[in-house]
């Protein structure tokens, strides 16, 4: 008895959802996110909606007159506004609306609230790098990337506060604030000390979000001239390894530097022109150049053939011993 109450109860809540209704309902939570100066319009299904809902989203500037389109017929639960045809500007405010369809059933529009893009957009994190170099760290901030201009242009007033505590003693932190600049040195630190570092974008109203903390040791307090010693041994292993190529390759760099075989343009026509001659068929078998040095020694004839004038040297050997 009870069970089929409870079906005939189900039954006209539906029954009577369908009629009150007669079409549609909206989606639900219509909002905007914006993430460094993107726009997003973002929205939950209808309540007890059946899947396979396609959904279309407008949007409209505070100054415009009428809603542009946004997404239309797409089946996900958000719409990318940022790149669209028409700019979002990042100052501006913007209205959006959203409206479900399934079938030939379209729900009303939903409404979202507004946003207005450069006071409310979600500030990301900075990246540092950190460099040390004795007692002393240097950090430098990379500013987040902005879908719209830069975060410099839109606000020209960016601080960013520096945290920094020994590694293992966060409770001991200490900020520097307010600093304008995107590379600051922080110097007296404890040599041979590992510091971590956190940069948070100083930006009242909008949201922000810290770096992630990254860490590095200085060094030892003497002065070690580290770079001039590193650069002295890279001189000394280059000019080694250039001392074996040589004698390696002695015999390679002697052709390279005195080439035995290079005719001068008139003898190949020359020599295109008596295909029968001996020189020609030296052309034609390259394999030993040294027969065509001979042969135009002893032909000699109207060409000139300048000889190189490099003297053949007895090869050099290295004494092992
Ligand atoms: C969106 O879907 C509706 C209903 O299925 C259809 O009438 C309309 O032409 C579609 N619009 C586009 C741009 O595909
Ligand atoms: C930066 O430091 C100042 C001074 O300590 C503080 O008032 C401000 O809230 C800090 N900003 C952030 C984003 O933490």
């Amino acid at each position: 008895m009870s069970a089929i109450c409870a079906f005939i109860l189900t039954f006209s809540t539906l029954c009577a959802s369908r009629v009150v209704s007669g079409v549609l309902s909206g989606p639900t939570k219509v909002h905007f996110t914006s993430y460094n100066m993107n726009l997003v319009l973002r929205w939950d299904p209808p309540h007890g909606a059946a899947s396979g809902l396609l959904y279309t989203a407008e949007y409209k500037s505070k100054v415009s007159a009428g809603y542009s389109i946004g997404c239309v017929n797409i089946s996900t639960l958000e719409c990318d506004l940022t790149s669209l045809n028409e700019p979002i500007f990042e100052y501006g405010t913007y209205f959006g609306r959203v409206r479900a369809q399934s079938g030939s059933e379209t729900s009303p529009w939903v409404e979202s609230t507004s946003i207005t893009m450069d006071k409310e957009t979600v500030i990301g994190s900075p990246n540092i790098y950190l460099s040390s170099n004795r007692a002393t760290i240097e950090v430098s901030i990379e500013d987040p990337v902005f879908a719209l201009s830069s975060l410099r242009r839109v606000y020209s007033d960016i601080t960013y506060n520096v945290t920094y505590w020994k590694d293992g003693q966060d409770e001991k932190a200490i900020t520097i604030s307010s600093i304008q600049q995107n590379r600051i040195v922080v110097d007296k630190l404890d040599p041979l000390t590992k510091y971590c570092f956190q940069v948070r974008i100083n930006k009242q109203l909008n949201p922000t979000e810290p770096s992630t903390s990254v860490c590095e040791s200085t060094g030892s307090e003497e002065d070690i001239p580290w770079v001039g010693v590193v650069v002295t041994f890279v001189v000394l292993g280059i000019a080694a390894a250039l001392v074996a190529v040589s004698v390696v390759y002695r015999r390679s760099i002697y052709h390279f530097l005195c080439p035995k075989d290079s005719l001068p343009e008139h003898f190949k026509e020359y020599l295109l022109e008596q295909p029968n001659s001996t020189i020609y068929k030296a052309m034609q078998n390259p394999q030993p150049p040294e027969i065509i040095a001979d042969v135009i020694v002893v032909e000699g004839g109207p060409l000139e053939v300048t000889a190189p004038t490099c003297i053949k040297q007895p090869d050099i050997t290295v004494d092992q011993r």
